[in-house]
């Protein structure tokens, strides 16, 4: 074991997990300085290094051992069916993995979907979610604003992240099956269990959660 060795920890470069993943570091007494632009930071009073990448790329990371440690959505665990330890329920970026339909399209149960097209940017676990309620559908892949596919003739039906709920609303879409409820998780790779230093750094995050909880 080798307890000089700099911890690192995989965050979101750009989007909802990366402010509230920056505070809690920094509630935890951590100082470092990014920019915009900066793909890795370095901790300047604790030996850790921040490494800010795609969320989608975070499992993987943190599972070859690359990083240390993840932040990371649980929504993008369950659809990268890596197996990463999870560490610790953050409490923030709660959100849900929905399926919602134009509010004209009549839809008493999701066996409404069978034979429909479903845009979505989770096809893994929307798949899973289909076929463990006999459904079989077609699942159209797309990587970002799912909520136009209805407006435009693209899909049927959507599945993708709820909130606040006001893109669904904007787009007169209708919630109606929940797939997966999600929050932020701090995720370890098992490549580090042994490591003094990325201990230290799990027990500071334990602690500045509870005060954010409290
Ligand atoms: C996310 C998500 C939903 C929306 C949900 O999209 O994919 O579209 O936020 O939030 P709400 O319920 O509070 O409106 P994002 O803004 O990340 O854009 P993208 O999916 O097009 O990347
Ligand atoms: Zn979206």
């Amino acid at each position: 074991m080798n307890t000089n060795q700099r911890v690192k920890i995989a965050l979101q470069k750009k989007g909802r997990l990366n402010d509230d993943s920056l505070t809690l570091l920094k509630q935890c007494g951590l100082s470092f300085s990014l920019n915009a632009s900066s793909l890795i930071a370095e901790c300047t009073n604790f030996p850790l290094d921040l490494i800010l990448i795609r969320d989608d790329d975070i499992p993987s990371v943190v599972n070859s051992g690359v990083a240390d440690l993840g932040i990371v959505g649980e929504n993008v665990l369950y659809e990268n069916v890596v197996a990463c330890f999870i560490s610790q329920n953050l409490g923030f970026c709660d959100c849900r993995l929905s399926i919602a339909v134009p509010s004209q399209i009549p839809y008493s149960s999701v066996s409404a979907l069978q034979g429909k097209r479903i845009a979505t940017s989770y096809p893994r676990s929307l798949g899973r979610y289909l076929t463990a309620n006999g459904v079989e559908a077609d699942i159209i892949n797309i990587s970002g604003s799912v909520e136009v596919a209805p407006r435009i003739g693209m899909a049927d039906a959507i599945c993708d992240l709820v909130s606040s709920g006001r893109t669904l609303r904007e787009n007169n879409l209708i919630e109606k099956d929940i797939v997966l409820e999600s929050e932020a998780v701090l995720i370890r790779s098992r490549q580090s269990l042994s490591s003094r230093t990325t201990d230290e750094l799990i027990a500071k995050i334990q602690i500045a959660q509870c005060g954010r909880a409290i």
